[in-house]
């Protein structure tokens, strides 16, 4: 088990597009379980690459209490979308804060797995939320841009608090 730091909000690596993942290396095999250990270790939702300071387009997301339902994602996109959902979001870079967002309630993704082979995923609810969230990361994103009421301060994680993603 490895984590990696998370970058905060202010760090420029957060603001940067992610490259494609061309092809599948030890490197980047590493990258991903260290994000999931990174990931499960703040108790966060998800985590996209740009997060701990890698412009690679990856992402791992799981929204399952038990945490052991691990999606990786790697070059993502999403080529459906529909509905609504407002609700409040958090972002392991922006300890501290949440913001009311308002994403689809439904995504269908196209991503590639971890053999570089090109997968379909439906998500709704927190799922669609994460993806959309995580996504926009690769993107050089937050949510914070898109926060319709500003932020509102929320306990940091001390270890059995709510979860962010
Ligand atoms: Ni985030």
């Amino acid at each position: 088990m490895a984590l990696r730091t998370i970058r905060q909000i202010g760090d420029p690596i957060l603001e940067k597009k992610a490259k494609d993942v061309t092809q599948m290396t030890d490197k980047i095999r590493n990258l991903i379980e260290d994000m999931l250990d990174t990931m499960y270790e703040a108790n966060g939702v998800g985590l996209a690459a740009p997060q701990v300071g890698m412009l690679k387009r990856i992402c791992v997301i799981d929204i399952s209490e038990e945490r052991n339902e691990p999606h990786v994602f790697i070059n993502p996109r999403i080529v459906e979308k529909t509905g609504e959902q407002t609700g409040m979001e958090g972002c392991l870079s922006v300890p501290g804060k949440q913001g009311q967002v308002t994403r689809p309630q439904y995504v269908k993704v196209m991503a590639y797995d971890e053999e570089l082979k090109p997968f379909e995923f439906e998500g709704t609810d927190l799922m669609a939320r994460a993806i959309c969230h995580e996504f926009d990361h690769l993107d050089g994103h937050l949510y914070v841009e898109l926060a319709e009421d500003g932020l509102v301060d929320v306990e940091p994680y001390d270890g059995e608090e709510d979860e962010e993603d």
